[in-house]
Protein backbone atom coordinates (compact mmCIF):
# COMPACT_ATOMS: atom_id res chain seq x y z
CA UNK A 1 0.00 0.00 0.00
CA UNK A 2 1.58 3.17 -1.02
CA UNK A 3 1.58 5.98 1.98
CA UNK A 4 2.46 9.54 1.84
CA UNK A 5 3.01 12.48 4.66
CA UNK A 6 0.53 14.08 6.46
CA UNK A 7 0.29 16.49 9.23
CA UNK A 8 -1.60 16.39 12.04
CA UNK A 9 -2.13 19.65 13.93
CA UNK A 10 -3.10 19.34 17.82
CA UNK A 11 -2.93 21.73 20.74
CA UNK A 12 0.08 22.26 22.81
CA UNK A 13 0.15 19.65 25.19
CA UNK A 14 -1.58 16.93 23.01
CA UNK A 15 0.81 15.70 21.29
CA UNK A 16 1.60 12.65 23.17
CA UNK A 17 -2.28 11.69 23.27
CA UNK A 18 -2.18 12.07 19.69
CA UNK A 19 0.97 10.32 19.29
CA UNK A 20 -0.96 7.31 21.00
CA UNK A 21 -4.11 7.11 18.76
CA UNK A 22 -2.50 7.44 15.87
CA UNK A 23 -0.36 4.49 16.71
CA UNK A 24 -4.14 2.42 17.21
CA UNK A 25 -4.90 2.59 13.89
CA UNK A 26 -1.30 1.26 12.84
CA UNK A 27 0.62 4.56 12.45
CA UNK A 28 3.75 4.01 14.34
CA UNK A 29 6.55 5.73 12.91
CA UNK A 30 6.19 9.61 13.85
CA UNK A 31 8.15 12.63 14.11
CA UNK A 32 6.97 14.55 17.15
CA UNK A 33 6.72 18.81 16.80
CA UNK A 34 5.61 21.73 18.32
CA UNK A 35 1.81 21.27 18.00
CA UNK A 36 2.04 18.71 15.22
CA UNK A 37 2.67 15.09 14.67
CA UNK A 38 4.56 14.14 10.91
CA UNK A 39 3.65 10.64 9.50
CA UNK A 40 3.05 8.95 6.25
CA UNK A 41 -0.38 7.02 5.64
CA UNK A 42 -1.93 5.03 3.06
CA UNK A 43 -5.54 6.28 2.44
CA UNK A 44 -7.26 3.82 4.64
CA UNK A 45 -5.45 5.07 7.56
CA UNK A 46 -5.75 8.95 6.44
CA UNK A 47 -9.46 8.30 6.40
CA UNK A 48 -9.44 6.75 9.96
CA UNK A 49 -7.75 9.47 11.22
CA UNK A 50 -9.36 11.75 10.41
CA UNK A 51 -12.71 10.12 11.51
CA UNK A 52 -11.24 8.00 14.33
CA UNK A 53 -8.69 10.51 16.28
CA UNK A 54 -10.32 12.87 19.19
CA UNK A 55 -7.30 14.91 19.91
CA UNK A 56 -6.67 16.02 16.66
CA UNK A 57 -7.28 19.63 14.88
CA UNK A 58 -6.92 18.68 11.54
CA UNK A 59 -4.62 16.45 9.04
CA UNK A 60 -2.78 18.29 6.69
CA UNK A 61 -1.17 16.37 3.46
CA UNK A 62 2.20 18.35 2.31
CA UNK A 63 1.50 19.41 -1.64
CA UNK A 64 4.60 21.10 -2.28
CA UNK A 65 7.39 23.30 -1.57
CA UNK A 66 9.03 25.86 -3.33
CA UNK A 67 11.29 29.11 -3.20
CA UNK A 68 10.02 32.56 -4.67
CA UNK A 69 11.63 35.81 -4.37
CA UNK A 70 8.76 37.82 -5.31
CA UNK A 71 4.89 37.64 -5.61
CA UNK A 72 5.19 36.76 -9.64
CA UNK A 73 7.68 34.12 -8.88
CA UNK A 74 5.14 32.91 -6.04
CA UNK A 75 2.12 33.39 -8.82
CA UNK A 76 4.19 31.02 -11.41
CA UNK A 77 5.32 28.50 -9.09
CA UNK A 78 1.67 27.63 -7.47
CA UNK A 79 0.67 27.74 -11.36
CA UNK A 80 2.86 24.84 -12.89
CA UNK A 81 1.05 22.55 -9.99
CA UNK A 82 -1.44 20.22 -11.08
CA UNK A 83 -4.34 21.86 -9.30
CA UNK A 84 -7.13 19.32 -11.83
CA UNK A 85 -5.30 16.62 -10.60
CA UNK A 86 -6.57 17.40 -6.60
CA UNK A 87 -9.71 18.64 -7.48
CA UNK A 88 -12.72 19.25 -9.74
CA UNK A 89 -13.85 22.50 -11.50
CA UNK A 90 -17.16 22.32 -9.64
CA UNK A 91 -15.58 22.26 -6.20
CA UNK A 92 -15.20 25.31 -4.34
CA UNK A 93 -11.87 26.14 -2.48
CA UNK A 94 -10.08 28.58 0.12
CA UNK A 95 -6.73 29.30 1.01
CA UNK A 96 -5.66 30.40 4.24
CA UNK A 97 -2.40 31.46 5.14
CA UNK A 98 0.61 31.46 7.79
CA UNK A 99 3.05 34.39 6.46
CA UNK A 100 6.41 35.04 7.97
CA UNK A 101 8.92 37.03 5.95
CA UNK A 102 10.19 40.04 5.18
CA UNK A 103 9.76 39.69 1.41
CA UNK A 104 6.12 39.12 1.75
CA UNK A 105 4.82 41.42 4.40
CA UNK A 106 1.14 41.42 2.91
CA UNK A 107 0.19 37.77 3.31
CA UNK A 108 -3.33 39.22 2.29
CA UNK A 109 -1.82 39.65 -1.38
CA UNK A 110 0.14 36.96 -1.08
CA UNK A 111 -3.08 34.74 -0.50
CA UNK A 112 -4.93 36.36 -3.85
CA UNK A 113 -1.80 35.75 -6.04
CA UNK A 114 -1.77 32.12 -4.48
CA UNK A 115 -5.66 32.16 -5.36
CA UNK A 116 -5.07 33.76 -9.05
CA UNK A 117 -2.38 31.05 -9.72
CA UNK A 118 -5.16 28.25 -9.51
CA UNK A 119 -7.98 29.79 -11.23
CA UNK A 120 -5.69 30.74 -14.32
CA UNK A 121 -4.50 27.46 -14.28
CA UNK A 122 -7.93 25.74 -14.72
CA UNK A 123 -8.96 28.76 -17.20
CA UNK A 124 -5.99 27.48 -19.01
CA UNK A 125 -6.60 23.92 -19.54
CA UNK A 126 -10.35 24.17 -19.40
CA UNK A 127 -12.00 27.81 -20.45
CA UNK A 128 -13.81 27.40 -16.94
CA UNK A 129 -12.55 28.35 -13.59
CA UNK A 130 -13.41 26.66 -9.74
CA UNK A 131 -15.11 29.50 -6.92
CA UNK A 132 -13.48 30.19 -4.49
CA UNK A 133 -15.54 30.51 -0.95
CA UNK A 134 -13.82 32.07 2.13
CA UNK A 135 -16.84 30.78 4.46
CA UNK A 136 -17.94 26.96 3.38
CA UNK A 137 -15.25 25.77 0.86
CA UNK A 138 -15.04 21.94 -0.52
CA UNK A 139 -11.33 22.23 -0.94
CA UNK A 140 -8.96 24.23 1.53
CA UNK A 141 -5.28 24.93 1.40
CA UNK A 142 -2.74 25.81 3.70
CA UNK A 143 -0.19 28.41 1.99
CA UNK A 144 2.65 28.33 4.78
CA UNK A 145 5.13 30.80 3.86
CA UNK A 146 8.73 31.63 5.93
CA UNK A 147 11.43 33.90 4.24
CA UNK A 148 11.43 32.68 1.09
CA UNK A 149 10.25 29.59 1.56
CA UNK A 150 6.88 28.56 0.47
CA UNK A 151 4.78 25.77 1.29
CA UNK A 152 1.47 24.86 -0.10
CA UNK A 153 -0.66 22.16 1.93
CA UNK A 154 -4.12 20.36 1.44
CA UNK A 155 -6.49 20.25 4.84
CA UNK A 156 -7.79 16.94 4.37
CA UNK A 157 -10.01 17.15 7.04
CA UNK A 158 -12.32 20.25 6.21
CA UNK A 159 -13.72 21.84 8.86
CA UNK A 160 -11.75 21.01 12.02
CA UNK A 161 -11.79 18.03 13.86
CA UNK A 162 -13.37 19.40 16.96
CA UNK A 163 -16.16 20.66 15.30
CA UNK A 164 -17.89 16.98 16.35
CA UNK A 165 -21.53 18.23 15.26
CA UNK A 166 -22.94 17.59 18.49
CA UNK A 167 -22.04 20.71 20.38
CA UNK A 168 -25.28 23.18 19.69
CA UNK A 169 -24.99 25.80 22.55
CA UNK A 170 -22.21 26.40 24.62
CA UNK A 171 -21.94 28.24 28.29
CA UNK A 172 -19.39 30.83 29.50
CA UNK A 173 -15.79 29.48 28.48
CA UNK A 174 -16.52 25.92 27.10
CA UNK A 175 -13.76 23.76 26.70
CA UNK A 176 -12.53 22.98 22.81
CA UNK A 177 -13.36 19.19 21.94
CA UNK A 178 -10.06 18.32 21.41
CA UNK A 179 -8.74 19.95 24.55
CA UNK A 180 -11.19 17.96 26.39
CA UNK A 181 -10.65 14.73 24.67
CA UNK A 182 -6.90 15.03 25.94
CA UNK A 183 -7.69 15.92 29.00
CA UNK A 184 -8.92 12.57 29.71
CA UNK A 185 -6.45 11.06 27.86
CA UNK A 186 -4.02 12.47 29.70
CA UNK A 187 -5.43 11.32 33.20
CA UNK A 188 -5.16 7.76 32.33
CA UNK A 189 -8.76 6.79 32.54
CA UNK A 190 -9.15 3.00 31.72
CA UNK A 191 -12.57 3.93 30.19
CA UNK A 192 -13.70 0.93 32.32
CA UNK A 193 -14.75 3.10 35.49
CA UNK A 194 -16.63 5.73 36.05
CA UNK A 195 -15.83 9.65 35.20
CA UNK A 196 -17.16 12.67 36.84
CA UNK A 197 -17.22 15.99 35.87
CA UNK A 198 -18.09 18.30 38.44
CA UNK A 199 -18.14 21.87 36.69
CA UNK A 200 -19.40 20.69 33.54
CA UNK A 201 -20.36 23.73 31.87
CA UNK A 202 -21.96 22.99 28.55
CA UNK A 203 -20.93 18.99 29.16
CA UNK A 204 -18.27 18.81 26.50
CA UNK A 205 -15.38 16.75 29.27
CA UNK A 206 -18.54 14.26 30.02
CA UNK A 207 -20.00 13.56 26.56
CA UNK A 208 -16.07 13.09 24.71
CA UNK A 209 -15.87 10.87 27.88
CA UNK A 210 -19.40 9.36 26.66
CA UNK A 211 -18.10 8.89 23.23
CA UNK A 212 -14.67 7.12 24.52
CA UNK A 213 -16.43 4.33 26.68
CA UNK A 214 -18.68 3.79 24.00
CA UNK A 215 -15.63 4.00 21.26
CA UNK A 216 -17.90 5.82 19.12
CA UNK A 217 -15.73 7.71 16.49
CA UNK A 218 -14.91 11.44 17.02
CA UNK A 219 -16.04 11.87 13.72
CA UNK A 220 -19.08 9.62 13.98
CA UNK A 221 -22.00 12.87 13.67
CA UNK A 222 -19.94 15.01 11.38
CA UNK A 223 -21.87 14.82 7.97
CA UNK A 224 -18.56 15.76 5.87
CA UNK A 225 -14.35 15.95 5.65
CA UNK A 226 -12.49 17.50 3.44
CA UNK A 227 -11.24 14.43 1.79
CA UNK A 228 -14.94 13.99 0.58
CA UNK A 229 -14.32 16.69 -2.20
CA UNK A 230 -11.14 15.00 -3.20
CA UNK A 231 -10.96 13.88 -6.73
CA UNK A 232 -8.83 10.47 -5.42
CA UNK A 233 -12.17 10.23 -3.07
CA UNK A 234 -12.67 6.18 -2.92
CA UNK A 235 -16.21 5.70 -1.27
CA UNK A 236 -15.92 2.36 -0.84
CA UNK A 237 -12.78 2.83 0.93
CA UNK A 238 -14.51 5.47 2.84
CA UNK A 239 -17.96 3.27 3.46
CA UNK A 240 -14.97 0.41 4.89
CA UNK A 241 -13.55 2.23 7.34
CA UNK A 242 -17.01 3.93 8.48
CA UNK A 243 -18.51 0.20 8.67
CA UNK A 244 -15.43 -1.11 10.98
CA UNK A 245 -15.25 1.55 13.34
CA UNK A 246 -19.17 1.74 13.63
CA UNK A 247 -18.89 -2.46 14.70
CA UNK A 248 -16.41 -1.44 17.44
CA UNK A 249 -19.19 0.81 18.97
CA UNK A 250 -20.29 -0.75 22.19
CA UNK A 251 -23.06 0.74 23.92
CA UNK A 252 -23.95 -1.12 27.32
CA UNK A 253 -21.15 -1.22 29.46
CA UNK A 254 -22.45 -0.64 32.73
CA UNK A 255 -20.75 2.36 33.46
CA UNK A 256 -22.31 5.75 33.74
CA UNK A 257 -20.59 9.18 33.10
CA UNK A 258 -21.48 11.72 35.53
CA UNK A 259 -21.66 15.50 35.19
CA UNK A 260 -23.01 18.50 36.98
CA UNK A 261 -22.75 22.02 37.62
CA UNK A 262 -24.16 24.93 40.07
CA UNK A 263 -25.97 26.95 37.35
CA UNK A 264 -28.80 24.95 35.90
CA UNK A 265 -28.27 26.92 32.86
CA UNK A 266 -25.70 24.78 32.01
CA UNK A 267 -27.41 21.67 33.47
CA UNK A 268 -29.80 22.58 30.52
CA UNK A 269 -27.31 23.40 27.77
CA UNK A 270 -25.41 20.26 28.72
CA UNK A 271 -28.78 18.06 28.71
CA UNK A 272 -28.81 19.93 24.93
CA UNK A 273 -25.73 18.87 23.94
CA UNK A 274 -26.66 15.66 24.95
CA UNK A 275 -29.89 15.35 22.57
CA UNK A 276 -27.52 15.61 19.57
CA UNK A 277 -25.43 12.35 20.82
CA UNK A 278 -28.64 10.12 21.28
CA UNK A 279 -26.31 7.04 21.64
CA UNK A 280 -25.19 8.69 25.01
CA UNK A 281 -28.46 9.19 26.42
CA UNK A 282 -28.51 6.59 29.00
CA UNK A 283 -24.63 6.45 29.65
CA UNK A 284 -24.14 10.16 30.77
CA UNK A 285 -26.12 12.04 33.12
CA UNK A 286 -26.10 15.63 34.24
CA UNK A 287 -28.03 17.26 37.57
CA UNK A 288 -27.69 20.09 38.91
CA UNK A 289 -25.45 20.16 42.11
CA UNK A 290 -22.28 22.15 43.87
CA UNK A 291 -19.20 20.85 43.14
CA UNK A 292 -18.50 21.08 47.08
CA UNK A 293 -21.00 18.66 48.15
CA UNK A 294 -20.87 15.73 45.71
CA UNK A 295 -20.56 12.16 46.57
CA UNK A 296 -18.56 9.40 44.92
CA UNK A 297 -21.03 7.49 43.11
CA UNK A 298 -18.43 4.04 43.42
CA UNK A 299 -15.55 3.58 45.02
CA UNK A 300 -12.73 4.42 42.22
CA UNK A 301 -13.08 6.47 38.92
CA UNK A 302 -11.68 9.51 37.04
CA UNK A 303 -12.89 13.17 38.05
CA UNK A 304 -11.92 15.83 35.47
CA UNK A 305 -12.34 19.47 36.39
CA UNK A 306 -12.26 23.20 34.47
CA UNK A 307 -12.60 25.22 37.20
CA UNK A 308 -13.49 28.72 37.00
CA UNK A 309 -10.52 30.33 36.52
CA UNK A 310 -11.26 33.84 38.71
CA UNK A 311 -11.49 36.18 35.87
CA UNK A 312 -14.93 36.70 36.02
CA UNK A 313 -14.87 36.34 39.81
CA UNK A 314 -13.71 37.44 42.63
CA UNK A 315 -9.79 36.45 43.41
CA UNK A 316 -10.56 35.91 46.98
CA UNK A 317 -13.58 33.76 46.16
CA UNK A 318 -11.73 31.55 43.68
CA UNK A 319 -8.90 30.92 45.98
CA UNK A 320 -11.77 29.67 48.44
CA UNK A 321 -13.40 27.74 45.86
CA UNK A 322 -10.18 26.05 44.82
CA UNK A 323 -9.32 25.35 48.96
CA UNK A 324 -12.37 24.05 49.43
CA UNK A 325 -12.89 21.80 46.62
CA UNK A 326 -9.64 20.16 47.18
CA UNK A 327 -10.63 19.30 51.07
CA UNK A 328 -13.81 17.79 49.61
CA UNK A 329 -12.41 16.01 46.93
CA UNK A 330 -9.91 14.21 49.92
CA UNK A 331 -12.81 13.68 51.35
CA UNK A 332 -15.09 11.75 49.43
CA UNK A 333 -12.98 10.53 46.40
CA UNK A 334 -10.22 8.58 48.09
CA UNK A 335 -9.23 6.04 45.39
CA UNK A 336 -10.15 8.59 42.47
CA UNK A 337 -7.62 9.57 39.58
CA UNK A 338 -8.55 13.52 39.62
CA UNK A 339 -7.23 16.28 37.09
CA UNK A 340 -7.50 19.52 37.37
CA UNK A 341 -7.28 22.23 34.48
CA UNK A 342 -6.89 25.77 35.22
CA UNK A 343 -4.96 29.22 34.62
CA UNK A 344 -5.11 30.04 38.07
CA UNK A 345 -1.71 28.58 39.69
CA UNK A 346 -2.20 30.01 42.69
CA UNK A 347 -5.74 29.17 43.31
CA UNK A 348 -4.21 25.07 42.26
CA UNK A 349 -1.81 25.50 45.08
CA UNK A 350 -3.97 25.71 47.47
CA UNK A 351 -4.92 22.41 46.60
CA UNK A 352 -2.83 20.15 48.78
CA UNK A 353 -3.18 16.30 47.39
CA UNK A 354 -0.85 14.01 46.18
CA UNK A 355 0.51 15.00 42.61
CA UNK A 356 1.59 13.08 40.30
CA UNK A 357 1.92 14.94 37.15
CA UNK A 358 1.36 18.76 35.16
CA UNK A 359 0.89 18.99 32.12
CA UNK A 360 0.97 22.32 30.31
CA UNK A 361 -1.87 23.39 28.12
CA UNK A 362 -3.14 26.32 25.92
CA UNK A 363 -6.82 26.62 26.61
CA UNK A 364 -7.38 28.99 24.00
CA UNK A 365 -5.33 31.84 24.90
CA UNK A 366 -4.64 31.03 28.07
CA UNK A 367 -1.74 29.36 29.89
CA UNK A 368 -3.04 26.71 31.76
CA UNK A 369 -1.60 23.71 34.64
CA UNK A 370 -3.10 20.14 33.93
CA UNK A 371 -2.60 19.08 37.63
CA UNK A 372 -3.21 15.47 37.94
CA UNK A 373 -3.17 13.61 41.55
CA UNK A 374 -4.12 10.33 42.86
CA UNK A 375 -6.52 10.88 46.11
C1 LIG B 1 -14.86 27.03 33.03
S1 LIG B 1 -16.53 26.51 33.22
C2 LIG B 1 -16.49 24.82 32.70
C3 LIG B 1 -16.62 24.70 31.21
C4 LIG B 1 -16.81 23.27 30.75
N1 LIG B 1 -15.60 22.49 30.94
C5 LIG B 1 -17.27 23.24 29.28
O1 LIG B 1 -16.63 22.60 28.45
O2 LIG B 1 -18.26 23.90 28.96
C6 LIG B 1 -16.71 26.39 34.96
C7 LIG B 1 -18.08 25.91 35.42
O3 LIG B 1 -18.02 25.74 36.84
C8 LIG B 1 -19.33 25.98 37.33
N2 LIG B 1 -19.21 26.19 38.80
C9 LIG B 1 -18.65 27.22 39.47
N3 LIG B 1 -18.70 26.99 40.79
C10 LIG B 1 -19.27 25.78 40.98
C11 LIG B 1 -19.58 24.97 42.11
N4 LIG B 1 -19.30 25.38 43.34
N5 LIG B 1 -20.15 23.76 41.89
C12 LIG B 1 -20.46 23.34 40.64
N6 LIG B 1 -20.20 24.07 39.55
C13 LIG B 1 -19.61 25.27 39.70
C14 LIG B 1 -19.80 27.17 36.54
O4 LIG B 1 -21.23 27.23 36.56
C15 LIG B 1 -19.25 26.83 35.14
O5 LIG B 1 -20.20 26.16 34.36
Amino acid sequence: MEKEKYIAKTLKGLEEPLKEELAEIGIEKCRVTNRAIEFHATKEQLYQANYLCRTAINILKPLFQFKARNEQELYEKVKEFEWEKLFDLDKTFAISHSVRSEIFTHSQYISLKTKDAIVDRFREKFNARPSVDPKQPDVKFNLFIRGEKCSLLLDTSGDALFKRGYRTETNMAPLNEVMAAGLISLSGWDRNSTLIDPMCGSGTICIEAGMMLCNIPAGYYRTSFGFFNMADFDLDLWKKVRNEAKDKIELSKGITIHGSDLAMKSIRISQKNLGNVPDLKRIVRFKGEDALEISAPKKTGTLIVNPPYGERIYKDEVAILYQRLGEHLEEEFSGYTLGILSSNKEALDLIHLNKIRTVDLMNGSIECDYRIYKV
